[in-house]
């Protein structure tokens, strides 16, 4: 097929799992690869978007003509995210996001003493649903990583969120989800369409997202 053409319009997307500090040394994290992120950053750059690729610590290479901004944590992602939103066209929230943060940061690493320990959690903000309140024209694409129930939270999640597209995948399929080179989604519409794919590679994926995207740009 043609690649879509994007050119002139301003994207942003999110990628890898954010890690929430506990101490200089030790963090919380998860197993979020950030390839999915990365091969859909590039996918829009290759359609001729202008595209900006906000990512949590990864080892993969920024893809060629993509502007990186490097982050850790779910409030600096907000931050980041938050900065470019009215000037963005699109906007596609790959990144693992940690729901809670640790209430304090040690200052020194923590010593162990052999007793049992709490970690206290406070809530981090969920990017997603703020940018869902504020959007405007912007295109909001969400993914809903599950382990069970997945059409159902899927769709639970798509209105919450207020996206124009939620792209499904159940994490625990040989094949799909974090850490593997290929996935196995869905793509869900508010208006009650819904595509499922079959296993293919992230970059083929990213292709296909590139493709609605274009689509609901108009
Ligand atoms: O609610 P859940 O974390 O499953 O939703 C997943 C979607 O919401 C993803 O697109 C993810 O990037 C986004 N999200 C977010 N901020 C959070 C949690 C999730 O933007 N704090």
């Amino acid at each position: 097929a043609e690649s879509p053409c994007l050119k002139g319009k301003r994207a942003l997307v999110t990628a890898g799992g954010t890690q929430e500090p506990l101490d200089p040394v030790r963090y919380l994290g998860n197993r979020s690869s950030g390839r999915m992120g990365f091969a859909i950053a590039q996918a829009l750059q290759e359609a001729g978007a202008e595209t900006i690729l906000v990512s949590a610590p990864t080892d993969l290479p920024t893809p060629p003509g993509v502007t990186r901004v490097s982050v850790q944590t779910a409030l600096e992602m907000h931050d980041a995210v938050l900065a470019e939103f009215n000037k963005l066209d699109v906007v596609v929230k790959a990144a693992a996001v940690a729901d809670y943060r640790p209430a304090s940061q040690a200052e020194q690493k923590i010593k162990k003493d052999g007793a049992n320990r709490t970690i206290e959690l406070v809530p981090n903000p969920d990017i997603l649903a703020e940018l869902g309140r504020r959007k405007t024209s912007q295109v909001l694409i969400g993914f809903a990583a599950e382990t069970e129930n997945l059409l159902a939270y899927a769709q639970e999640k798509m209105q919450r969120k207020n996206v124009n597209l939620l792209v499904a995948n159940d994490v625990t399929k040989p094949g799909a989800g974090f850490g593997s080179m290929t996935n196995i989604v869905s793509f869900l519409f508010p208006d009650g369409r819904r595509i499922d794919f079959p296993q293919m590679s992230k970059l083929e994926v990213a292709k296909n997202l590139v493709a609605e995207i274009a689509r609901l740009l108009g």
